[in-house]
């Protein structure tokens, strides 16, 4: 067991992680690493400590940082983190996620549903006949894309910049997408774009989480115009890439576990296709780890994290822990209980997003499951490299164009 191995997006980007991991639940489930500037961090492995902490905000704080990185407020990035709902503590945290949650009510969600439904027939009906595509920019980042844009109400022709704005914040440690260079730039980019979108909905009010966020229409506790500018931000960031990746995960896992795929492909019930995103999710584990600060000592398993230790929350590896999930090593779209910490183990940071994802998937999967036959890869998988999201860059798919169905 190397110690180094959890610091190396390398390991995460050729998925040996799940071994690491593994070994750490068995042996050592409350692991100390050590990083190259001696500073090191707590491992948490386990399904029920990472709900454990997730549940105690006062004892594990949010504020000092949320990556493995600590926040440096001096620099742009370090800046917006801190001001960031994952990097808040009470009671600041509390204000605005008050304010943020008005923007996700269910009212809301239903009222993108039906313009989801569409686009995710839209964009299967796009590739259906062609045979192949890359399954990750063809078709499953499109959806996440629409819809914050339709969250936010960006207009059509300003669609693509969300897409590579978020790439460039996410790929900080990929070449592909500028390796950090791009980072500053796009955080620069979409704060003048929020900032625009602010004034224009303040002259016009519309039915959109912009107008909601700043109070326009009714006058209500808003948001500043720092405030808006870094949710947006957070928003580009935290709803793309992360379902794209469930998506693409998902894809993945139905190609190769095809006797799975055929069972849902016999008979999809609404029911059947929930449980299915949920072990979707499980499997997947788009956000790797959420970090925390210790403020007191504590004792955990027999060893002593000490106030002020960084500790890590590795949901990745507590969707694996076989004292929560039977063969968590198998893909069952029928699981149930499924009890996944994939959108955190609960608690005041509990993703704002979930429902939003969950009802993303549930309608790309309707669409790809009941339409597209005989898929298989038609090329290598490529893993993007990062060890704080676990996305697939590119995934070459094909199908038999001539069995692909209509729409249900
Ligand atoms: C499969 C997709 C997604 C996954 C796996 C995911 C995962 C997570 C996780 C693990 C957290 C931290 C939880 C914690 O610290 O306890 C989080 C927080 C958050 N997520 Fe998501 N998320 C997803 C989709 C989304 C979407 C679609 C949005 C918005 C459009 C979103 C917005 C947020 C926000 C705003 C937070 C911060 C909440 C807070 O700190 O109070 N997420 N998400």
């Amino acid at each position: 067991m190397q110690d180094s191995d959890l610091l190396s997006p390398d390991v995460f980007r050729d998925q040996r992680h799940h071994e690491v991991f593994e070994y750490l639940r068995e042996h050592d489930p409350v692991h100390w690493h050590t990083d190259s500037a001696g500073v090191g961090f707590w491992c948490l492995t386990k399904h029920a400590d990472v709900q454990m902490a997730s549940r105690e905000p006062e004892t594990f704080v949010s504020g000092a940082g949320f990556t493995l990185v600590d926040i440096d407020p001096e620099n742009l990035q370090g800046m917006m983190m801190q001001q960031m709902l994952p990097g808040m503590d009470r009671p600041q945290h509390t204000r605005h996620r008050r304010i943020v949650s008005r923007g996700f009510s269910p009212r809301t969600l239903r009222m993108i549903e039906d313009h989801l439904a569409l686009k995710a027939k839209t964009i299967v009906d796009r590739v259906v006949g062609r045979g192949s595509c890359d399954f990750v920019t063809d078709i499953a980042a499109e959806l996440p894309l629409q819809a914050i844009a339709e969250l936010v109400g960006v207009p059509e022709e300003d669609r693509r910049k969300i897409f590579e704005w978020g790439n460039a914040m996410t790929g900080i440690d990929d070449p592909e997408f500028g390796g950090g260079r791009e980072a500053n730039h796009a955080a620069v980019e979409m704060m003048a774009y929020a900032d625009e979108l602010r004034r224009s909905r303040e002259a016009h009010p519309r039915d959109d989480i912009i107008t909601t966020l700043t109070g326009a229409t009714d006058g209500a506790d808003g948001l500043s115009d720092a405030e808006l500018a870094v949710f947006f931000i957070l928003l580009v960031v935290a709803g793309n890439e992360t379902t794209r990746n469930a998506t693409a995960h998902g894809m993945r896992a139905l190609i190769e576990h095809p006797a799975a795929l055929e069972r849902l492909q016999a008979d999809l019930t609404p029911d059947r296709i929930g449980r299915a995103v949920e072990e979707i999710l499980r499997w997947a584990s788009p956000i790797l780890y959420f970090r925390r600060t210790a403020t007191r000592d504590v004792e955990l398993r027999g060893q002593t994290i000490r106030a002020g230790d960084r500790v890590v929350l590795w949901y990745a590896s507590a969707n694996r822990d076989a004292e929560v999930f039977t063969d968590p090593f198998q893909f069952d779209p029928d699981r149930a209980p499924n009890d996944h910490v994939t959108f955190g183990g609960g608690g005041p940071h509990f993703c704002l997003g979930a429902n939003l994802a969950r009802m993303e998937l549930r309608l790309i999967f309707t669409e790809l499951i009941t339409r597209l036959r005989g898929v298989e890869f038609d090329g290598q998988v490529e893993m993007l490299r990062s060890n704080f999201v676990g996305s697939i860059k590119h995934m070459p798919v094909r199908w038999d164009p001539d069995k692909a169905l209509a729409s249900p």
